[in-house]
């Protein structure tokens, strides 16, 4: 990008717990009013060799890190992400688009995440197992404990640039493993924020890089075999691609869906269509757990879908940074473009469109289609942007199949007040969470998330996420009087 000699500095990025500037700047831009949000540095190769080189350097003081040193910086992030929570929460919307109301709820999540990361750490603690069960074994004791399977690749997406970094970083710390991060390209600006706080710990030089790459520079990354662990948050093509990039790696894939919201006959249908207006149009239906298929019983299908229109017809849309918006833009023109595109698709082949189905600029109208086809793309890719379809259902067994009837399987909800119904649900849905009475957009940051089928590969949330990023040693001590 070319610069005159007055402008500011670009925003630097984090080398080895330093900040640092390439040979390259980057722009980026609000997708709601084109504005300038901040214009970053790019690493050059050899600022990346270094920051991968200082990872792997330090990989043995990580793992040897006092658990009190690595809660203790956790704590910091977590506090510091409170003290700056208006400043990020402002930076999240301009450069994600997203409505500021919703990018304040992101920054309190990933205050969250560090919060829970420096209390798992405390409690990350191994186990020990007697081994005098058996007569071979007299006098044995095990103590099993996890350690790091080495630095960890972060590579985030941009629809929650801080949030879904800290899900790789702050797990990655508390299990004392070095952690590099890649964010989107569009994004990185949160993600720089967070290099900064990290930069005000204790963490031994090497800890955390933040490196803005563009993506086709990540290839290199991915093959680095100094970097044992690759954690990827994005879609489904980037993610297998990268997977069969390097199939002997610890690859952890965080992928698409086309979330399910099932509503069935004796659900409460107000709350059922306030909050499946609510969570296919939130961030612009920019997250993998959005609501797109809406799958009612028959009985109820009239009456809900009454309430539904009137919910979305209600939603606030407009400036991500008025304080009432509650929808906002997509993160760019090409993207709502495909939506829209989507959408004429579905309606050349037969679909109605019952709300919205109009672009302007990098915004698409809540919309709601009823008889889209099987086939057509709303149907059964992920959308990823502010639209829903309604599928009318005859019973619990057609509602259960319709969910299933999906290459994706990450969340899906069902709003009923039926007990044997919900623990059949979790039987029979083939996804990583079901969400009873809710929609499946719900994800508190502690519990297990990913998903089956193509919605990826391991889970995330602290625990789940540190198991992931080690793995279990055992060690036996002999000639034990127990
Ligand atoms: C995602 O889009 O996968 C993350 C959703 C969330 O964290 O709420």
């Amino acid at each position: 990008m070319d610069r005159s000699a007055n402008a500011p500095s670009p925003i630097p990025f984090w080398l080895a717990g330093r900040p640092a500037t390439g040979d390259a700047e980057l722009a980026v831009t609000n997708s709601h009013d084109g504005r300038v949000v901040g214009v970053y540095s790019v690493p050059t190769a050899e600022q990346v060799e270094q920051a991968v080189a200082a990872a792997d350097a330090v990989r043995k003081q990580a793992a040897a890190l006092p658990i009190h040193v690595r809660a203790e910086a956790l704590g910091h992030v977590a506090r510091r992400l409170a003290e700056r929570a208006e400043e990020i929460a402002q930076l999240i919307s301009g450069e994600n688009g997203k409505p500021v109301f919703w990018a304040r709820g992101e920054v309190n999540r990933a205050i969250s995440t560090f919060r829970f990361a420096a209390e798992e750490t405390r409690r990350f603690s191994g186990a020990v197992q007697r081994l005098d069960t058996e007569p071979a074994a007299q006098g044995r004791l095990a103590y099993i404990s996890r350690v790091p399977h080495g630095p960890v690749l972060a590579i985030t997406p941009f629809n929650f640039p801080l949030n879904l970094v800290a899900h790789k970083v702050a797990p990655a710390i508390a299990v004392g493993a070095p952690v590099i991060v890649k964010p989107a390209p569009a994004t990185p600006l949160s993600a720089l924020v967070l290099g900064e706080i990290l930069a005000e710990t204790n963490l031994p030089e090497g800890m955390f890089s933040v490196l803005p790459v563009p993506n086709d520079r990540a290839g290199a990354l991915v093959e680095d075999p100094r970097l044992p662990v690759v954690s990827f948050t994005g879609s489904g093509p980037v993610g297998y691609a990268l997977m069969d990039q390097v199939p002997r790696k610890h690859v952890t894939l965080e992928l698409g869906g086309n979330g399910a919201a099932v509503v069935l006959a004796d659900a409460d249908l107000d709350w059922a269509a306030a909050r499946v207006a609510l969570f296919s149009n939130y961030q612009a239906g920019q997250s993998c757990i959005s609501v797109q298929r809406v799958i009612v019983e028959e009985s109820v299908r009239e009456r809900f879908t009454e309430k539904l229109l009137a919910a979305v017809d209600a939603l606030v849309t407009g400036d991500p940074s008025d304080e009432k918006t509650q929808v906002g833009p997509l993160v760019s023109v090409a993207a709502a473009e495909r939506v829209e595109q989507w959408v004429k698709e579905a309606v050349e082949a037969g679909a109605r469109v019952l709300a919205g189905g109009t672009r302007d600029g990098a915004a698409v109208a809540p919309t709601v289609l009823a008889d889209v086809p099987a086939d057509a793309k709303l149907a059964c890719e992920e959308v990823f942007g502010p639209v829903m379809i309604i599928q009318p259902v005859a019973s619990v067994d057609e509602a259960f199949a319709a969910v299933n009837d999906s290459k994706y399987g990450l969340q899906a909800g069902v709003f009923t007040r039926d007990l044997d119904i919900a623990f059949r649900a979790n039987r029979e849905l083939e996804v990583g969470g079901v969400i009873i009475g809710d929609v499946p957009s719900f994800r508190a940051d502690q519990m297990p998330y990913g998903g089956v089928k193509q919605s990826g590969v391991g889970r995330e949330g602290l625990l789940s996420a540190m198991n992931d990023f080690t793995y279990e040693k055992v060690m036996v001590l002999t000639g034990l009087t127990l």
